[in-house]
């Protein structure tokens, strides 16, 4: 694929991923490389520009990361944030030192004066509100350069040498708070790096088709299924580029939301591929049976899906290629080298090494989660399975707290399809990233018409994060949760009582096993 790139250079910050993000927002394509990426690997990847990430360090500290002189000769323009721009200012002759309290160390919203004959905020209001995070001071810049913004406390907040394409800012232009900070890097991209905007998801998806029929020619693909967007979206793809050839393998294991089986293949029959759906619900359920220990349950789901992949991958025969959805934050997550082939194993909950194909093909790996929606969509999936909250790969198994039996499978079904319903309905699907109904264990005794019950306990659980790493508990309005209860109790045959969890990750997890 061949597209203009601009390289992030990463130094440890934390927005580094925000920042490609916003690179490709801009329609230019980027990668994230490590900091440690020796200069002839950057200079092979041909860039248009280079952007040095903030960072954690001070550049004074011995340990701190460095770069190659060498990059400021390439004549390729550079964008330094924060870490990366005192950096620069460093490597290049300036002096960065501790800032002195209540001078230029700024952290948070900060009142910041622009320069706007500079190319960097061409077009942009004079003034605005920026988000710094830093504690160094450039006490002196280095030659060549103009200072290009200032704020009250700090001189030099953003300095410029034009003529070679340096640019650095000590605020954090792709977090929101910064007013006009994507503009600032659009500026970067389009008036100093010469940037085109080659990077659409119309053109990706052209590409991409076009890459894979060549790579694959006749051979057979094979992919595992599961309904999730990752795996749904490269299967997508796969339908696109290669029909007939593709055979999806989607196993059923009989613990999946209500109609998801369903919903998965009616979303594929518009293609005319080979899709499999493997109805192993029996089979599953005998294997779990009288089961209750959390990591048991797991590990029987993860051998047991292996055993009917491998038993429908014999079916099939001699298939060339194994397609996996891996997207580039579970690249960058592993770490370089290997990675990508760590990943396609536990990808699918540990694929077997057995199947005989000649390579992996991974067409989601440049992609971030939301551009792999995007690509998605481009692809014509249906909304419901493109903007699908993540559902782990032992499915409900998890969320029945103690042994599984079928009838407690459909009354977990039955009542987490109400919940999303109305958490759908009231809108607040929007506020929450993910949202599902637990199965406890507990039961209790209640009141039904005149007669008692003794029925099992309902928990709802939703939550908000960003990366499913931390989360905090959602503040659903009360009378949404009323309705819902009120619905489940009534309509499902079992569940007399709901409450709702109102725990954090940490210290709980998001799932309850
Ligand atoms: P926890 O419960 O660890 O979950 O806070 C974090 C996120 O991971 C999902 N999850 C899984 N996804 N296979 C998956 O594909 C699994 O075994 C699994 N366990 C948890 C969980 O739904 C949440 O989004």
């Amino acid at each position: 694929m061949s597209h203009q790139t601009v390289i992030v250079l990463d130094f440890g910050g934390q927005y580094n991923q925000l920042i490609a993000r916003r690179v490709r927002e801009c329609g230019v394509y980027c990668e994230v490389k490590p900091y440690t990426t020796p200069l002839e690997q950057l200079k092979a990847m041909e860039p248009i520009g280079f952007i040095f990430t903030g960072g954690p360090n001070s550049v004074y500290d011995e340990k701190a990361p460095h770069v190659d002189p060498a990059i400021f000769s390439l004549g390729v323009p550079v964008l330094g944030i924060c870490y990366g721009c005192q950096l620069m200012a460093h490597t290049l002759g300036g002096q960065v030192t501790a800032a002195q309290e209540d001078t230029a160390r700024e952290y948070g919203k900060t009142e910041t004066y622009y320069d706007t004959t500079c190319k960097l905020f061409k077009g942009l209001p004079e003034q605005g509100i920026s988000w710094m995070s830093h504690g160094d001071y450039m006490a002196k810049v280095p030659e060549g350069f103009a200072l290009t913004a200032h704020t009250d406390a700090c001189p030099n907040v953003a300095i410029a040498d034009e003529a070679r394409g340096f640019y650095g800012v000590q605020y954090h232009p792709e977090v929101n708070h910064t007013q006009h900070g994507v503009d600032m890097i659009r500026n970067f991209l389009y008036e100093v790096c010469g940037a085109v905007g080659d990077w659409t998801m119309g053109d990706y998806k052209n590409t991409a088709i076009a890459a894979i029929r060549e790579k694959v020619g006749d051979g057979k693909v094979l992919l595992a299924l599961s309904g999730g967007v990752d795996s749904s979206v490269a299967a997508a793809l796969l339908a696109e580029a290669v029909g007939k050839q593709l055979t999806c393998v989607f196993v059923d294991h009989g613990l999946m939301r209500l109609n998801e089986g369903d919903e998965v293949e009616a979303a594929f029959a518009r293609w005319d591929i080979n899709f499999v759906r493997v109805d192993a619900e029996t089979r599953f359920l005998l294997k779990l049976a009288g089961e209750a220990e959390p990591e048991r349950k797991r590990k029987i789901i993860g051998e047991e899906f292996i055993r009917v992949f491998e038993e429908e991958a014999k079916k099939i025969g001699r298939v060339d290629y194994l397609v996996q959805g891996t997207i580039y934050p579970d690249v960058i997550e592993s770490g370089a080298g290997d990675a990508a082939v760590i990943k396609s194993h536990h990808n699918v909950g540990g694929l077997p090494d057995y199947v005989d194909f000649k390579e992996i093909i991974e067409p989601l790996r440049l992609l971030f989660k939301d551009e792999v929606r995007q690509l998605g969509r481009e692809l014509g999936l249906p909304e419901y399975l493109v903007s699908r909250q993540p559902f782990p790969g032992p499915g409900l198994a998890i969320r029945i707290i103690g042994d599984i039996t079928k009838e407690k499978a459909d009354t977990l079904r039955e009542a987490d399809a109400i919940y999303r319903e109305e958490i759908a309905a009231a809108g607040e699907d929007k506020n929450i990233n993910q949202y599902f109904a637990v199965l406890t264990n507990t039961r209790s005794v209640g009141v039904m018409g005149d007669g008692r019950t003794y029925d099992y306990t309902l928990a709802l659980r939703a939550v908000t994060t960003s990366d499913f790493m931390t989360a905090d508990w959602a503040r659903i309005p009360y009378d949404v949760l009323d309705k819902v209860s009120t619905r489940i109790v009534n309509e499902v045959k079992g569940i007399n009582r709901i409450v709702y969890d109102i725990t954090s990750k940490p210290p709980a997890t998001i799932e309850w096993e």
